[in-house]
């Protein structure tokens, strides 16, 4: 068989991604409760990470250890990346020396050239266009406190990201409506808005757009490398808070979710966090469950019980 990518949520199908997610949850229970699941034992991970990471860093760092492998730090100061070796030379010399590769990176092209050169599994930890790691933490926190996607209405309020889009692919591969509230020129990929028309939707009013859904999300509005538009960015956001106000125009059990690190009195206000409805620790946590998840899948395959 040949080697298996994880560049956007669409590299699996919707009934991989299901088992992946459940996967998650049995192995966050198992490792909860002291069980020692080791089917990456001797495998290696390398992490290229040319943006920086709190959350992303390690959570496959340790779950690579608790997985009973191990992984490699990788920085483009340090690496012969940045002093300009081709990615292509990179691909070919690490698949002679570890399993996996997990890349983050400014251009998506970069990690598509990266992977058609790789023999071995390469994840996105994020590009520019894409983070599909973090919607498998959102989507398993979402089943974990209310169940399964299926047939929801999520509202996606800011920037049209990185995460926007992949909320997009979302939309599709766990089959849930989603509203996107954005000012005018942040919109998210054309082309994606026009393939998924659907089941996304572009709503300009943040209230209306909230009106009755079961997930709100949003993120920063400057994401990284867009540092030096952030003054013009925090003016033409400024209608696009989420608050606990905001939250409640939606339902009554909606959960309010935020891929972190979050900027207080920006696209949140100062006490969103503290709200009930927030659960952005328990997200932020099921970033080393559902790459555990991942990592196992993509390197040894699903365990037989859970195919
Ligand atoms: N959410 C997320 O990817 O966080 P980091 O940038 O800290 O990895
Ligand atoms: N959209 C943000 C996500 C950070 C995890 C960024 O790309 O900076």
């Amino acid at each position: 068989m040949s080697v298996r990518h994880f560049l956007t949520l669409t590299d699996l199908s919707p009934q991989e991604l299901e088992r992946l997610i459940q996967r998650a949850i049995e192995l966050k229970r198992r490792h909860r409760a002291g069980l020692v699941d080791e089917p990456l034992k001797n495998k290696v991970l390398a992490m290229i990470f040319e943006k920086s990471s709190t959350r992303t860093r390690v959570s496959f760092e340790a779950g690579m250890t608790q997985l009973g492998g191990s992984a490699i730090f990788l920085s483009p100061r340090d690496t012969q990346l940045g002093r300009g070796e081709p990615l292509q030379d990179t691909a070919r010399v690490l698949a002679e020396m570890v399993d996996a590769v997990m890349i983050r990176t400014f251009s998506h092209q970069d990690i598509e050239t990266y992977a058609n050169h790789s023999s071995i599994p390469v994840i996105n930890a994020l590009t520019d266009d894409f983070h599909p790691c973090q919607l498998l933490a959102d989507v398993q926190t979402f089943v974990e406190c209310r169940g399964s996607l299926q047939g929801k209405t999520v509202t996606w309020i800011g920037d049209g990201n990185n995460m926007c889009n992949s909320y997009i692919k979302a939309a599709r591969q766990f089959d849930f409506q989603l509203r996107i509230a954005c000012p005018e020129g942040y919109e998210p990929s054309a082309q994606l808005l026009h393939d998924h028309a659907d089941r996304v939707q572009v709503i300009r009013d943040p209230e209306a757009a909230v009106d009755g859904v079961q997930l709100v999300v949003t993120d920063v509005w400057a994401s990284m490398g867009q540092e030096e538009e952030q003054a013009k960015r925090i003016k033409d956001f400024a209608a696009y808070q989420v608050s606990p106000s905001l939250m409640n125009r939606a339902a009554k059990d909606a959960l309010f979710m935020h891929c972190l690190p979050a900027h207080r009195g920006e696209e949140i206000s100062e006490d969103m966090l503290d709200d009930p409805r927030a659960v952005v620790w328990q997200e932020a946590g099921n970033r080393l469950h559902a790459q555990k998840a991942l990592l196992e899948f993509l390197m040894v395959g699903p365990p037989a019980q859970s195919i």
